[in-house]
């Protein structure tokens, strides 16, 4: 594939994530708490994240061992870091939430999958077989948007996890139903693992600096902000007692 033909590509792909923002405004993930039986076949919850997931760690993980320019530069530290980020999506998160009788759509799942194959087929071909090497040399390594972006990265990601973590130990063994989170960053905002996501890869997007990243950063913003949305309305719905300060994604914001 050409530059060219990546960029129609991408661009076409931002237009997606737009529509899909607006839609998902009105139409409600059904995963999770919001699961339904009316999205037709079910799978276990926990394959359905191994299998939506998987496809991002394996094409990265083919590009980085195999593509042109992966290791003439230090573009493989970003190979590196989308790796850890999917071990932990793809391996460790399903791992650990706690097992309920809740399954996933498989429409949801074929959706995550496709999304993923998208998202890691744009950033691997693009950084092992597109990017100039020049833009990933040791002088990237100072520049201020390889370092804040770093730092969001990896503190995006350290808050994600924690606030998954808090999440996941909220229920006792045997327990599949909800309580009010309370603590770190849940005294601001309902979701702040969605909130830690956004800015990882808002991070990744600024350390990368080029077009797929970017994508893959509105792609997260579009999908993160309606579901944060609907996590906190649900969250109103179902608890009286729900924090009436607390935001939905973004402290003192929204
Ligand atoms: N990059 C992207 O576009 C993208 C898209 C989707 C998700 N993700 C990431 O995937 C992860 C999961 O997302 P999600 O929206 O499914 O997260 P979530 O609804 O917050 O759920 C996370 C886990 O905690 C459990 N849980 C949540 N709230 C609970 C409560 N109040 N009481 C007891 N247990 C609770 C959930 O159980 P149940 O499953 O039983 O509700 C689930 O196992 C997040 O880290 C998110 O950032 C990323």
């Amino acid at each position: 594939m050409s530059l060219e033909t990546l960029k129609v590509v991408a661009y076409i792909w931002l237009g997606m994530a737009i529509i899909v923002h607006i839609v998902m405004f009105f139409v409600t993930a059904p995963f999770g708490r919001h699961t339904s039986e009316k999205w037709g076949i079910s799978i276990n919850n926990k394959l359905a994240w191994i299998l939506m997931e998987a496809p991002s760690l394996l094409i990265m993980a083919y590009f980085l061992l195999q593509g042109t320019n992966s290791f003439r530069s230090y573009v493989w530290i970003l190979f590196a870091l989308w790796l850890i980020h999917y071990i932990n999506r793809t391996f460790i998160y399903p791992l650990r939430i706690k097992a309920t009788p809740k399954k996933m759509p498989l429409t949801i799942a074929a959706s995550g999958a496709f999304f993923n194959l998208i998202n890691a087929g744009l950033n691997g071909y693009y950084l092992a077989e597109l990017a100039p090497v020049a833009d990933y040399k040791a002088e990237w390594l100072t520049s201020n948007s390889f370092i804040i972006g770093a730092v969001m990265f990896v503190g995006g990601m350290m808050i994600n996890w924690k606030a998954d973590t808090i999440l996941i130990n909220l229920r006792k063994p045997g327990e599949t139903g909800y309580k009010i989170p309370k603590g770190f960053l849940f005294d601001y905002i309902s979701s702040p693992n969605l909130f830690g996501e956004i800015i990882e890869w808002s991070g990744f997007a600024l350390m990368a600096f080029n077009l797929p990243a970017l994508t893959f950063m509105v792609w997260t913003f579009a999908n993160l902000v309606p579901r944060a949305k609907n996590h906190h309305d649900w969250y109103v719905r179902h608890f009286d007692n729900y924090p009436k300060e607390r935001k939905i994604v973004f402290p003192f914001i929204f």
